[in-house]
């Protein structure tokens, strides 16, 4: 057991000097491009691009062709680095690779992490298309990323989850919505291991412990990043609606199509938000 957590260890400073040597600048901020995000890409003055497949101890791709890549550029009038594509736990990831790039995001010297998903709604008052600020999450995952021997290193044995999600990126992101005309809910993100979405019953019990939408990421990356002392911003999509009332059948291509029609906003709240911080 010692020896496998020495390796973890090792392996995130193994990665993270490797790619210290093959970029020049190292970036503060960075960003998973969750489903919903995606475009974002399409607005970063891009310096440098590495394939996960290149990068030392990266998980491997489970989807040909979809191997996702490290993205180092100019967003907003900041220097990030992107993510673009995650690693899924229903894709058969354990949580320690889930979060792997977190870590090596954190060994790079990021501080700030914003995160997008794309979110099944279980609030009432929620439609299709609208942005939800993440502002506290309910870990439905059977398990958690920090289980297993701690490394003081990374973070402390027991951390506090009181503020997972910066209360001040919070207010930044209302003050934009305010300024913009943007409707922008707030709510709890229930994270569950999926593949499948929700029976009604799932969703009705999610609403009724709290959860104003669900997932199937997030979480894992949100602990581990607070584990680090990491800031955190996160926003969902809701891309489609459950309950015991709702009738409609979710689908994959329905996630995608409400997602990408969401994705001006959910790039304008973002970019804007790096030009304040
Ligand atoms: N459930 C779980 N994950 C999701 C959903 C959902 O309804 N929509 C998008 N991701």
């Amino acid at each position: 057991m010692e020896k496998t957590q020495t390796s973890y260890l090792d392996k995130i400073r193994e990665t993270a000097n490797w790619i210290r040597t093959e970029v020049g600048e190292l970036p503060s901020i960075g960003i998973i491009l969750g489903t919903g995000l995606g475009e974002l890409v399409d607005h970063i003055d891009i310096h440098q691009e590495i394939d996960y497949k290149n990068i030392p101890n990266f998980p491997v791709s489970t989807v040909e062709g979809h191997s996702g890549k490290l993205i180092f550029g100019n967003l907003g009038g900041k220097y990030i680095l992107a993510m673009q594509g995650r690693f899924h736990y229903y894709e058969g990831y354990d949580m320690k690779e889930v979060t792997f790039p977190v870590r090596v995001m954190k060994e790079l010297g990021i501080e700030t992490l914003f995160v997008s998903n794309a979110a099944g709604g279980m609030n009432k008052e929620f439609r299709v298309g609208d942005v939800m600020v993440i502002t506290d999450h309910i870990n439905l995952f059977p398990e958690n990323p920090l289980r297993g021997q701690n490394y003081d290193e990374l973070g402390p044995r027991f951390p506090a989850m009181t503020e997972a999600y910066s209360l001040g990126l919070i207010r930044m992101a209302d003050d934009i919505a305010a300024e913009e005309n943007i409707r922008l809910m707030h709510g709890v993100y229930v994270g569950t291991q999926g593949p499948t979405f929700e029976t009604p019953a799932e969703y009705e019990y999610m609403r009724i412990i709290g959860g104003d939408a669900v997932g199937m990421s997030t979480v894992p990356e949100v602990i581990v990043a607070n584990h680090a002392g990491m800031r955190v911003f996160g926003v969902s999509v809701i891309t489609d609606l459950g309950g015991k009332d709702v009738k409609e059948v979710p689908t994959h291509e329905e996630v995608q199509k409400a997602a990408v029609k969401a994705q001006p906003i959910m790039t304008k709240i973002i970019k804007k938000m790096l030009e304040r911080i």
